[in-house]
């Protein structure tokens, strides 16, 4: 760490932190001047039982709710462009992203389209992002993407099988309300996932060469947290205490990631979400372990402080170790369970190295390394 280098933090997004927090959630809207509300989900959280319930505390203040939860995993171009539709045409004053990183970064590129029209890649271009998109209330319900507390959206061409990023402070939500008790409905699947996204957004962020002060202290007490708690999560997932420590480093490592950067491992799994479906957080799992073998080298003394907080002993080589163990005590799949033909590894090798987060990773990696890490996770 080189401490005379210049860094700036900013955090648009106000945090209410709390078990029960989200039965709060009309408060904030009234503090955001908005009756009228579009809450923007998927399926498998509008179909909870909680989400009855919180629905009828907005409507029970009076206000207007809508319903959108068409949203897919790796939100697609034509969900932010239904969800905007579906703003615009209700008149919406407020968007309540509900769920997991889909809806969060469905919601971010709604809120534009609401205000501005348009196609949501218009958007990959910050400048043509105009000052006042819709405001968005975002409560997570995973531990999870951070992207209640990111200024990032990531979504699908589905013409072109490609993830691109909506970036601006100004999409950031104003208020996340971060509720643990949300997350005790995830089955193991989702938590081991989930959680394995948020350790490798404490892993990047910590390795990344953007990386400055801040996000290096938030990213090793997000890994402390992730890898001490989450296999007791995975393993029984009623302990309100474990899921809201797993929440907290899930919220610490999405903070760090957005003011630092993701890396390689989010490079593939982006290329395999956008050209096979692959949800995120298990393709970064699935990647996580063999990525942080191929950098250990480049990366020595970062892994090995890294694995000093996980609490895997000395070195960088334990530090890898451990996740590799971590990743298969949380039941995660095997990458070859993912049948990619190897045909196509050279094609997501170039999707990889050409994702803007690979120049920021330690090191940057060509497409023969992301070669040689594909073959070594099929192997
Ligand atoms: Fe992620």
């Amino acid at each position: 760490m080189v401490f005379t280098a210049p860094f700036s933090f900013t955090l648009p997004t106000t945090i209410e932190y709390g078990a029960g927090i989200s039965r709060r959630l009309p408060e904030f809207c009234r503090r955001l001047e908005a009756r009228r509300i579009l809450v923007i989900t998927d399926p498998g959280v509008s179909g909870l039982s909680w989400h009855a319930a919180l629905m009828e505390d907005l409507r029970g203040q009076g206000m207007a709710v809508e319903i959108f939860d068409a949203v897919e995993p790796n939100p697609k171009d034509r969900n932010a462009a239904a969800a905007g539709d579906a703003a615009r045409a209700f008149g919406a004053e407020v968007l309540v992203a509900l769920g997991g990183g889909s809806p969060m970064d469905c919601a971010k590129v709604a809120a534009i389209l609401a205000r501005q029209g348009g196609r949501p890649r218009d958007y990959e271009d910050p400048s043509r992002i105009g000052p006042s998109p819709l405001p968005i209330l975002a409560v997570p319900t995973t531990a999870g993407t951070g992207s209640e507390v990111t200024f990032g959206a990531v979504i699908t061409d589905t013409a072109e099988s490609f993830k691109f990023t909506v970036k601006s402070p100004r999409i950031a939500p104003r208020f996340a309300l971060v509720d643990p008790v949300l997350t005790l409905s995830m089955p193991p699947a989702l938590t081991a996932a989930t959680g394995m996204d948020a350790l490798t957004h404490a892993v990047e962020a910590y390795t990344s060469r953007a990386a400055e002060p801040i996000s290096d202290a938030l990213a090793l007490h997000a890994a402390a947290l992730i890898a001490r708690r989450l296999p007791r999560v995975v393993e029984k997932g009623d302990d309100l205490e474990d899921r809201a420590a797993v929440l907290t480093g899930s919220l610490l490592a999405g903070i760090a990631f957005s003011h630092s950067d993701v890396g390689a491992v989010h490079c593939i799994a982006e290329a395999l979400g956008g050209m096979y479906d692959i949800p995120h957080g298990v393709a970064n799992a699935v990647c996580l372990p063999g990525v942080m073998r191929h950098c250990r080298d480049a990366a020595e003394e970062r892994y090995a402080r890294l694995g000093a907080a996980m609490g895997a002993g000395e070195g960088a080589e334990a530090a890898v170790a451990f996740v590799e163990g971590l990743a298969r005590r949380v039941g995660l799949p095997d990458f070859r369970s993912f049948r990619i033909p190897e045909a196509d590894f050279p094609l997501v090798a170039d999707k990889s190295a050409a994702n803007g987060s690979n120049r920021n990773n330690r090191p940057p990696l060509t497409a023969g390394d992301y070669r040689a890490i594909l073959a070594a996770l099929n192997g």
